[in-house]
């Protein structure tokens, strides 16, 4: 049994991270926690939960946490979380990170996109991009674990063996995204109440979303060159997912089957991935709930453009799936411990 601690309890990230560890054969929760200074009982914020659990988030206490957990788990707002995984991993305990403080490798794109220095650069080489279906080999060995953002993961999981293959243009991306209200944390915002959001649609940061350097640099990696991407994200008057639609232009002579050849071959075989058949596309209804992310894909040889549409929740395989994803991985568990449906 590992036993695992959660930091920042209380948000959407940790409360699913509750659900999905209570439900872990390999996995006891030591410890849960808030900023708040007086206990919770678990089961005022989440009543689902079955007879027996009787957990309390309790105020934070580093000494506390470090006595007894093998994994944390911090659930933090960005630049908020940097300072208390440095903590952690001064402590030597392995820790996955659901913020954006070490996803990025360029620190100065993280300077320019969170406003603010970063608090332990020596830590973000170490830190691996928590994206299982890329990079499950170098996750093994990851004392820091930094999970991807809820957009780049379907987005970049569309895009990967694309450019890896060479059979789009580097300059032709353009990501139309559309996120549930979750998506945003908890925290209360004039733009995420009922009464803004029901029976509304709208783009906000359109080609200024903190989570663009990050596709960028992770896909750079795989083109081998700069890649060029216009990414507009649309807030949706729904709890949880997020669909992308993708819009690339395709290199010459590259056809629907070789694009489907890229896409079976990179995920043929992983658990949370689901390819679809050209033509048929994934709908949220088809992963709310759930760590897939599904892709559909098709043609136009009339423009020669391709376009993908990526589905996820973005609560599990956007955020704490993943991360329970990347804990198996780890700690050699079955990869889908905890996060199979049945
Ligand atoms: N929501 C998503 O879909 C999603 C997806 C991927 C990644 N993420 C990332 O995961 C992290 C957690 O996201 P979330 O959606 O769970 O956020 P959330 O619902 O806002 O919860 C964050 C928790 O952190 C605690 N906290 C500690 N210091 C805080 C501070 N200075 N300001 C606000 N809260 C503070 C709060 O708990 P107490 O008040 O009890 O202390 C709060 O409940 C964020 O970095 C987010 O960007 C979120």
């Amino acid at each position: 049994m590992i036993k695992c601690a959660i930091i920042g309890a209380t948000g959407f990230t940790g409360m699913e991270l509750i659900k999905i560890l209570v439900r872990h054969p390999g996995v006891r929760i030591t410890h849960l926690t808030t900023r708040q200074d007086t206990p919770i009982p678990v089961r005022n914020l989440i009543p689902v939960l079955p007879p027996g659990i009787d957990l309390e988030i309790v105020p934070y206490s580093f000494t506390d946490v470090k006595k007894n957990a093998d994994v944390v788990f911090v659930c933090l707002p960005h630049t908020e979380a940097a300072e208390t995984v440095k903590e952690f991993r001064r402590a030597n305990k392995i820790v996955i990170d659901l913020s954006a403080d070490f996803r990025l490798k360029g620190l100065k794109e993280y300077e320019r996109w969170y406003k603010v220095e970063h608090p332990c650069p020596e830590l973000v080489k170490e830190a691996v991009y928590g994206l299982p279906e890329l990079y499950r080999e170098k996750i093994k060995q990851a004392d820091l674990i930094a999970n991807p953002g809820c957009y780049p993961t379907g987005v970049i999981l569309a895009l990967a063996p694309l450019l890896k293959n060479k059979l789009i243009e580097r300059d032709s991306m353009i990501v139309d995204a559309a996120s549930g209200v979750s998506g945003a944390g908890k925290k209360l915002d004039p733009a995420t109440q009922f009464i803004e959001l029901e029976e509304n649609y709208l783009a906000y940061k359109v080609n200024k979303h903190q989570h663009m350097p990050e596709m960028r640099e992770v896909l750079e990696t795989y083109s081998g060159a700069g890649i060029s991407l216009t990414f507009v994200p649309h807030l949706l008057p729904v709890k949880r997912g997020i669909l992308a639609t993708i819009y690339l232009q395709r290199r010459k002579n590259v056809s629907a089957r070789k694009i489907e050849a890229a896409l079976k071959a990179a995920y043929d075989k992983e658990p949370f991935v689901r390819l679809r058949p050209e033509g048929n596309f994934p709908a949220l209804r088809d992963v709310q709930g759930t760590n897939y992310c599904d892709i559909g894909f098709t043609t136009d040889p009339q423009s020669d453009r391709v376009i993908l549409v990526t589905a996820i929740d973005n609560l599990l395989k956007g955020a704490s799936g993943q991360a329970v994803q990347n804990m198996n991985i780890r700690m050699e568990f079955a990869e889908d411990e905890g996060l199979k449906l049945w």
